[in-house]
């Protein structure tokens, strides 16, 4: 293996360990985030890796149901599902709070979450759901009870996995002859060309290439026979990947990406190098931004206390002196604080554009939803700060 660090994001908090009022003052767990490119692989990932168990327990706050885009985009998928694939039985690694598996019937789904109080809330409506980590030993344990599945669909779930093999080996144990995996993760290629550097944190060890991930797939004799580009995350792809045994045919969207990703350079380390430029670039602008506004005594919260903004606040050491507070609309975020920077997140009740003037939008891969939400503050000129493609206000 031949990885080397381009990009180093400074001293970071837990990306989702969002401080209680309790323990405001404790010492907070802090790493240094460096991300590295695999010269062998072209995997990109993070260089310092946590155990899952240390990030994804009981106490996770994540709710993949806390936005329209979501489940909108996982309805629209079921029903593709259906339409294609006519599974019998699916299973999702990493099913959250069922925004997916809930568009199924019940007998149909087997959801794997490990992160126990948001698996229960599927559990409560009698769905097949397991609060484990996805494995080769719960997959043969599904195997054994279940039988073989259609499809298996993964959101932004394998990008938190350290561990491929064992993935991989375990999707294959139970995975029927002509099955379908669909993966989503967010797009390498679409983090560089909008430098979402905030893509990188603790649970995200990796963000996929296309060719990165192809690499990965061929030592499972598993094969991408289509990607969907999708606005959500800030562009995500979604794989769609048979076994290499599977004579279906190679649709002509996978060239195009692999085309796409190897003329911007991402086989090569000093596209990395240019990305890391730009991102102190971006940081630089941005505390500028900040800086100005707050010389205007202007009041600036946040929207949408994500776990990506953690990375920026961070990295452009943007604190409570500047944010006066978050809105959110995750009850287990509210009444809480940003990791690090200690910005107070409250429950989101509406914006009074007589008292706040800026919004730093922490949710940005959510701007269409929110901005419509928001229609408004925004009329009555209140505005948004965002740090993509480019730090601007708008
Ligand atoms: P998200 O960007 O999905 O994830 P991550 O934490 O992985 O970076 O998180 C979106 C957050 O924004 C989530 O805490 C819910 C919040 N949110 C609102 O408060 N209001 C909204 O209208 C939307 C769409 C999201």
């Amino acid at each position: 293996m031949k990885k080397t660090n381009f990009l180093d994001l400074g001293n970071q908090p837990f990306a989702n360990n969002y401080l209680t009022k309790k323990n405001l003052f404790k010492k907070e767990k802090k790493y240094r985030l460096k991300v590295c490119f695999d010269s062998l692989t072209k995997l990109v990932s993070i260089e310092k890796i946590f155990s899952s168990k240390l990030m994804f327990n009981n106490t996770y706050p994540y709710r993949s149901s806390m936005s329209k885009t979501m489940i909108k985009s996982f309805k629209e998928l079921s029903k593709l599902i259906d339409k294609k694939f006519k599974p019998k039985k699916i299973l999702e690694i990493g099913s959250n709070d069922g925004a997916f598996i809930k568009n199924f019937k019940k007998n149909k789904t087997i959801g794997v979450e490990p992160c126990a109080n948001v698996e229960k809330i599927t559990k409560k409506l009698n769905y097949n759901t397991y609060p484990e980590y996805w494995s080769k030993k719960l997959s043969r344990k599904l195997f054994k009870k279940f039988g073989e599945v259609d499809v298996i669909y993964s959101a932004n779930t394998i990008s938190h996995i350290k561990n491929l093999d064992e993935v991989f080996k375990g999707i294959n144990l139970i995975l029927s002859e002509k099955g379908i995996l669909i993966l989503e993760d967010p797009s390498l290629l679409e983090c560089l060309k909008r430098n979402t550097y905030d893509q990188f944190y603790n649970e995200h060890i990796y963000v996929f290439s296309t060719i990165g991930l192809e690499n990965v797939l061929k030592k499972y004799n598993l094969k991408i026979f289509k990607i969907d580009k999708l606005d959500i995350h800030g562009g995500s792809n979604r794989y769609f990947i048979k076994r290499k045994s599977n004579p279906k045919k190679i649709h002509k969207s996978v060239a195009q990406q692999r085309k796409a990703e190897i003329s911007y350079g991402l086989k090569n380390y000093k596209t990395y190098k240019k990305f890391a430029s730009r991102v102190k670039r971006s940081r630089k602008m941005l505390k500028n931004i900040f800086k100005k506004l707050k010389n205007k005594n202007k009041t600036i919260i946040g929207y949408g206390a994500t776990a990506k903004s953690t990375t920026i606040l961070n990295y452009c050491n943007i604190n409570n002196k500047t944010i006066d507070f978050f809105l959110d609309t995750t009850i287990d975020k509210q009444n809480k604080y940003t990791p690090g920077t200690k910005i107070p997140i409250l429950k989101y009740l509406g914006i009074d554009r007589n008292k706040i003037d800026y919004i730093f939008l922490g949710a940005w891969n959510f701007k269409n939803e929110i901005f419509k939400k928001e229609k408004k503050f925004i009329k009555n000129g209140g505005k948004f700060i965002i740090h993509t493609p480019y730090p601007k206000i708008i």
